[in-house]
């Protein structure tokens, strides 16, 4: 059976998260493909929250089978915490999630590089702190940690004792940072290292195998495809392919084998971090925004700088990834804005741009146009079709997916896994 693919049209926290988890009850295996801890996707469901870090949001259906696959960079302690965390709330992850051996390990040198780096390098990126440049950097650079390397322990401590000197020698010499105490380090990794041995598999024929039998297999991104370390606003990017472009290289997925691309994309924008945001409202109305959405991020908890609905960047994103149907969040947290504006071009100059910006100094040129359309003040997270949302609410979903070219599938309304419009 093909395979169904979501993936983030912004620069991350779109509502990934509740929107795998809904279509998960469909699936059969649900499959992480990049990123790392970096992530936060949240999933509310019967009033209680999870935020996932490296656990795929489909863990939450009992039954799922829930893969982090090999393009993930792993971080043990996040992992395990998670592990536990669910456990704790009664959910049975026993016999049906697995960690790719080939996925590479996120480790305390990568992140205390990561949060050096970013202490002293004049251009801050605004990383979330995870390790996860340094630890994909090993992994380009060939000489990172994999995930199956556990299965030798005493092999494995000997190469996290090696790299985690190697990074000392760069966070005392070149960024003026504290080193780690290596054999305190050593032995962190290792004990929980040991309790990752369980969980570790071959992924890439468990995925080929649950195509070939005619299993629904589910791919979730992380971040959004402008963050992707290719076609994202570089350097202000993550380090992985945030996109569905990714998936194949990040689970062993065929490209021919993805029938389903579904875009995830919020009413208006939000960004965490540092980088060109068009359509960023730095005034009242964007605080309004962070206020009504409750934009604060759920990895770092920091303020998500919004901003107005940037067509433009999110067609650009569609055309990318070929995607089939955009699913709109948070179209409840619009209400009350007595306007609401959508950039559907760039100018540049006063004249209209036809090329999409490649730097940041091309964003900074860039000055959006907006269509403005009325807003609506109904409350509609207690609407199921969308035929019966209020006539500027609805005018406004027509509107942006005459401005995307591909249908609006999906239309949530707010938190909670049933709360969304799918008629
Ligand atoms: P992800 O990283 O793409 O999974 O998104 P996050 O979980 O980081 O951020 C999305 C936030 O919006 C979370 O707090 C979700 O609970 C919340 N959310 C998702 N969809 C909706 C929606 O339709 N309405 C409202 N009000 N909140 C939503
Ligand atoms: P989800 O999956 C939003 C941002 C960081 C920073 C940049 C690089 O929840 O949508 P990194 O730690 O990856 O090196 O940071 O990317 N970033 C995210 N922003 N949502 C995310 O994930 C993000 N993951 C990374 O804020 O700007
Ligand atoms: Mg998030």
């Amino acid at each position: 059976m093909p395979v169904g693919c979501v993936v983030g049209l912004q620069w991350g926290d779109e509502g990934k998260g509740k929107i795998v988890d809904l279509l998960a009850s469909d699936a059969d295996v649900i499959v992480r493909f990049q990123g790392g801890a970096n992530a936060g996707h949240t999933v509310k469901v019967g009033g209680e929250t999870f935020v996932l870090h490296l656990i795929p949001s489909g863990i939450l259906h009992p039954g799922k089978q829930c893969v982090i696959a090999n393009g993930v960079v792993l971080d043990p302690d996040v992992f395990l915490e998670e592990v536990d965390g669910l456990v704790a709330r009664g959910i049975d992850v026993e016999g049906r999630l697995v960690i790719a051996e080939r996925a590479h390990l996120a480790l305390p040198h990568h992140r205390a590089l990561d949060r050096g780096r970013e202490h002293t390098a004049t251009t801050k990126i605004g990383t979330t702190g995870r390790g996860i440049g340094p630890a994909y950097a090993d992994k380009v650079n060939r000489v990172g940690i994999r995930v199956g390397e556990i299965r030798d322990i005493d092999r494995f401590a000997g190469r996290v004792r090696e790299n985690t000197a190697r990074a000392n020698d760069v966070l005392t010499k070149l960024i003026g940072a504290e080193p780690l105490d290596v054999e305190e380090t050593v032995e962190g990794v290792v004990a929980a290292a040991r309790r990752l041995l369980p969980w570790i598999g071959d992924t890439v024929t468990l995925v080929q195998e649950a195509i070939e039998s005619d299993r629904r297999v589910f791919l979730e991104g992380a971040q959004g495809i402008h963050l992707d370390v290719d076609f994202g606003t570089y350097p202000f990017v993550t380090s992985s392919s945030a996109s569905v472009l990714g998936a194949g290289p990040g689970a062993g997925v065929p490209g021919r084998a993805l029938d389903d691309v579904l875009g995830v994309a919020k009413a208006y924008s939000t960004r965490v971090g540092e980088g060109p945001f068009p359509t960023e409202l730095l005034d009242a109305t964007g605080e309004r925004l962070r206020e009504a959405g409750h934009e604060f991020g759920s990895t770092t908890g920091r303020p998500r700088r919004c901003g107005w609905f940037d067509a433009v960047a999110t067609r650009w994103a569609i055309r990318l990834m070929g995607v089939d149907a955009v699913v709109l969040t948070k179209l409840d947290t619009l209400r009350g804005f007595e306007r609401l504006r959508v950039a559907t071009g760039y100018r540049v100059d006063g004249k209209p741009l036809t090329a999409f910006p490649f730097d940041r100094d091309g964003f900074e040129s860039v000055e959006p146009v907006y269509e403005e359309l009325d807003g609506f003040e109904d409350d509609v997270s207690t609407v199921r079709r969308r035929a019966d949302l209020p006539k500027a609410a609805r005018d406004y979903c027509d509107f942006l997916e005459g401005q995307l070219g591909v249908p609006l599938r999906m239309i949530s309304v707010g938190k909670e896994r049933n709360e969304v419009i799918t008629s």
